[in-house]
């Protein structure tokens, strides 16, 4: 199959993540391409595609303008494919975290049109090393709050990487199969 993987990052996290899928998708034998939609790339053609696995990150309750923008003209196309939407967030890596996670997904979902069949709720980083001010500021509320981390002058990388490739096992899986379960907002068991 040909698979599309789609990214909008802001510090590195969900990049990381869509190039994980990629080498995941790659080593099972896929066709994959990878694309910035934060980018002035030439926009690739979903309909030469198989399978598309969009992430994107949240930054103050939102998923990146780009994956929004991009996603919203796209979402027709999009929804002709067997498609996926991996959330990255700080929630996601919280126990208590999960609706929320969820409910930037939702909003996401709602704002752009696009129904993908599958979606994963991403643990994603705290790089406190490496943000400007006001970042630091936000991330220790979000930190100190919620007890994420304990020591604030390390950097933590919560992103499950064996939920992530199983996530991506179970999309390719579906991509294969003829009458995958109708298109929809559900979450993938991954996240259970
Ligand atoms: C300024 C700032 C605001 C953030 N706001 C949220 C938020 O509202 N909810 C949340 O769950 N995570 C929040 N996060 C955590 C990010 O989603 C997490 O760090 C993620 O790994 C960032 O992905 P990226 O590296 O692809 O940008 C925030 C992070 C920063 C730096």
């Amino acid at each position: 199959m040909s698979v599309l993987v789609l990214y909008s990052s802001t510090e590195g996290q969900a990049k990381k993540v869509a190039e994980q899928v990629a080498k995941h998708a790659e080593a099972a034998g896929h066709a994959v391409a990878i694309y910035n939609m934060g980018s002035d790339a030439k926009v690739p053609r979903i309909a030469s595609f198989d399978v598309v696995i969009a992430a994107a990150s949240v930054h103050q309750g939102h998923h990146q303008d780009s994956a929004l923008t991009f996603i919203a003209a796209q979402a027709g196309e999009l929804d002709l494919k067997k498609s996926a939407f991996i959330s990255v967030s700080l929630s996601a890596a919280m126990a208590d975290g999960k609706a929320e996670a969820q409910a930037y997904v939702d909003r996401f979902l709602d704002a752009t049109g696009w129904k993908p069949h599958m979606c994963l709720l991403a643990a994603g980083a705290i790089r406190l090393s490496s943000y400007d001010y006001f970042e630091r500021q936000v991330m220790k509320y979000i930190v100190m709050q919620k007890g994420v981390a304990r020591d604030m002058d390390v950097d933590y990388e919560c992103t499950d990487w064996p939920e992530l490739e199983a996530f991506v096992e179970t999309v390719l899986d579906a991509g294969t199969k003829v009458g995958v379960q109708a298109a929809g907002r559900s979450i993938d068991k991954a996240n259970a």
